[in-house]
């Protein structure tokens, strides 16, 4: 069975190893916080005012301030910073964050295409930087298309006496 991460690198075109060259350099040592706040601040502008309605009801039930610095805290603990996001809302656990919310392929285009511009309007990081953080990134939503594939799977498998019943998976 392919894993998740292959799926990811399928899908997204970025070799693992490019998608973690990240943890090469210390970014956050490099940047500081305020570059990730503005990129936060910039994607979730975007988000919420997408004309796309599909895409924008997603994130409804989100403040726009909370998820914004979910995302900043995540980013930059991710980056080599201190851990600012699990001190406030415990481990990452990415995929079984998003399991209320349906991450397709075309969501994960939507949320990339949105963060390519955040990116590209976030003049506080250096161009190499930014390249490191779309690899890492782009490679990221889509381990989160696999894993929201599998809990599709999950949900609709038989069970011994033939119904279809919930199988919640809990290790992500
Ligand atoms: C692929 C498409 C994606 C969709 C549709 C999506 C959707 C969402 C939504 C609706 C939320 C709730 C907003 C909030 O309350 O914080 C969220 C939270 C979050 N997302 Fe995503 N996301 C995607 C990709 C990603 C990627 C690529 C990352 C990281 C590299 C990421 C990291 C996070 C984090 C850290 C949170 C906060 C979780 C929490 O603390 O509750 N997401 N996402």
């Amino acid at each position: 069975m392919q894993t998740l991460q292959h799926k990811a690198s399928e899908w997204s075109g970025v070799r693992t190893s490019d998608a973690f060259a990240i943890d090469g350099s210390n970014l956050f040592d490099k940047l500081g916080l305020q570059p990730f706040v503005n990129l936060s601040t910039n994607f979730y502008n975007r988000v919420y005012d997408d004309e796309e309605e599909w895409f924008r009801s997603i994130f409804a039930n989100s403040k726009k301030e909370d998820a914004i610095q979910n995302q900043y805290e995540f980013l930059a603990q991710r980056m080599g910073g201190p851990p600012l996001y699990s001190q406030r809302r415990g481990h990452p656990a990415l995929i079984a964050r998003h399991r209320p919310f349906p991450v397709t392929h075309e969501a994960a285009e939507r949320w990339l295409h949105h963060m390519q511009q955040a990116m590209a309007s976030t003049i506080e990081i250096d161009e190499e930087s930014k390249i490191k953080m779309m690899n890492f990134l782009r490679h990221t939503a889509y381990f989160l298309v696999a894993g929201d594939e599998l809990k599709n799977q999950n949900q609709e498998r038989p069970c011994s006496h033939g119904a279809t019943v919930q199988h919640p998976c809990k290790n992500f």
